[in-house]
């Protein structure tokens, strides 16, 4: 069996599996990375950067750079932290997120990284865009909280692989796109698996928003990250 891989977080000695992405050995050795465009089991596209740390000096993201040995990564350091924060702050100001009236509140991870990071008022100015909320027949999907981490593309698709949920356009006029015909034939336990891989309140199961009320949610009560962190 090859060796384990030496390395640093924030001076912290660890070991990695040969293999595993800086994001993965961290998580490993109970240090958090935020993550938003990645999710277990899925093909890493590193899209967001929020899960950036520092290498040997260089900006890389965590979640698709596989740990070298003797590799001295930057993780919670303040400009680390600060860039993170500041994509936060755009993917807030750059869509409609309107947290008290929305069903995900509460399972949010945008939101729940906005609280973590201690967001009160964004450096940037919002832009409040047009968007639209599209209706299919089991689920709808609210493209004013879309953040285009391309999770439900990569995670949702038919028997025989086609993909459900796409891309379209470029830039900021990006969006998800749904093949009607294929979101007709979804199933229950499919669309739920869609509202639960989206990381925002995005794409919403019919009549479920609200089954488990605000004040119960996975991070009413403990803070993202806190999973990994109590572990060390
Ligand atoms: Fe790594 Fe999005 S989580 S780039």
């Amino acid at each position: 069996m090859p060796d384990k891989i030496k390395f640093t977080i924030d001076g912290k000695e660890c070991l990695a599996e040969p293999g595993q992405t800086i994001y993965e050995a961290a998580r490993a050795n109970g240090v958090y990375i935020p993550v938003l465009c990645h999710y277990e089991g899925l093909k890493p596209v590193g899209s967001c950067r929020i899960c950036s740390v520092r290498v040997n000096g260089r900006w890389m993201a965590s979640c698709t750079q596989p740990v070298t040995e003797g590799m001295v990564i930057e993780n919670a350091v303040p400009e680390v932290e600060e860039f993170r924060k500041a994509i936060i702050e755009m993917l807030l100001v750059e869509g409609n997120h309107f947290c008290p009236t929305c069903e995900k509140s509460g399972n949010c991870e945008l939101q729940a990284l906005a609280y973590r990071y201690q967001i009160m008022v964004p450096q940037f100015p919002y832009l409040f865009p047009k968007r639209e909320i599209e209706a299919f027949p089991g689920f709808l999907l609210e493209h004013n909280r879309c953040i285009q981490c391309q999770r439900c593309v990569r995670a949702i698709q038919t028997r025989d692989g086609q993909k459900i949920f796409t891309m379209k356009n470029r830039s900021k006029d990006v969006r998800v796109n749904v093949d009607r015909k294929l979101a007709a034939k979804m199933s229950e336990d499919q669309i739920q698996k869609a509202m639960d891989i989206c990381p925002v309140g995005a794409i919403l199961k019919k009549e479920v928003g609200f089954r488990l009320p605000i004040g119960k949610r996975k991070y009413d009560h403990r803070p993202i990250g806190s999973e990994i962190e109590e572990k060390k």
